[in-house]
């Protein structure tokens, strides 16, 4: 069978990660979470005191941008887990904090240009799924199989606090659709690299698909790149 590239991009809280999970899972294929490697920059920039709620210092971020060390390794249970500089943070980059930083740094040529390299690095081999903003349009412009996932944002906001309640954290339904927009808001119009789709990407609407009907599409358009 062909090996291919992978790429997945769309909203946030658009269950990409879900996704492209279950599809490197399935086909034996390595994951990677590009938006991961953002937070895990942000993270760089916390524990470094380079970032308030209103700077960057980002001459410091320039001078050591290629310090940064970020690899995926997967745990005893099976998930992939990010590390940075040799130390498992994949809890600590799951934070709003480091979620906005992230939104933050993501904005800036030179970290995305190093992160991008990265990332065209793990895919040399191809067997890769790739998620994220960029990946279609940036990092893999000529990847064999390419989805922009999308939903309604009425539809995520409900998503994200369903997953909230879940675990027992609660929130304002307005305030989560208000935080969706924004972020859409950012992640389109920001001059680096924005999110867009790329021409010969094949959108996915999963507003009202179930989790069984979205894979079953996957699979398909997997099977038709791969069995040729
Ligand atoms: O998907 P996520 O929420 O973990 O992404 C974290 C941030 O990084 C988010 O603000 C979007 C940004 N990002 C990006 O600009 N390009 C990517 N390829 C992935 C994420």
């Amino acid at each position: 069978m062909k090996k291919i590239i992978v790429a997945i991009d769309g909203f946030s809280s658009c269950g990409k990660s879900t996704m492209a999970k279950e599809l490197a899972l399935e086909a034996g294929y390595i994951y990677v979470d590009s938006g991961a490697m953002y937070r895990a920059v942000s993270l760089f920039c916390i524990q470094n005191g380079w970032m308030t709620d209103t700077e960057i210092n980002i001459p410091a971020l320039e001078k050591h941008i290629e310090s940064i060390h970020i690899e995926f390794k997967t745990n005893a249970e099976g998930k992939s887990e990010t590390w940075l500089n040799g130390k498992n943070v994949e809890d600590e980059i799951r934070s709003l904090e480091v979620a906005n930083g992230a939104s933050r740094v993501s904005t800036l040529g030179f970290v995305r240009r190093e992160l991008v390299r990265q990332q065209q690095l793990m895919g040399i081999m191809k067997g890769i799924v790739m998620d994220g903003r960029d990946i279609g349009t940036v990092v893999f412009p000529t990847a064999e199989l390419k989805i922009f996932l999308t939903a309604s944002p009425e539809i995520r906001a409900k998503r994200r606090l369903d997953e909230m309640a879940a675990k027992g954290e609660k929130a304002d339904y307005q305030k989560v659709l208000d935080n969706v927009k924004e972020r859409d808001d950012r992640d389109q119009n920001r001059s680096e690299s924005p999110l867009r789709k790329a021409d010969d990407a094949i959108v996915i609407d999963n507003s009202n698909l179930s989790r069984d009907e979205q894979r079953k599409i996957l699979r398909t358009l997997f099977s038709e790149k791969t069995l040729v």
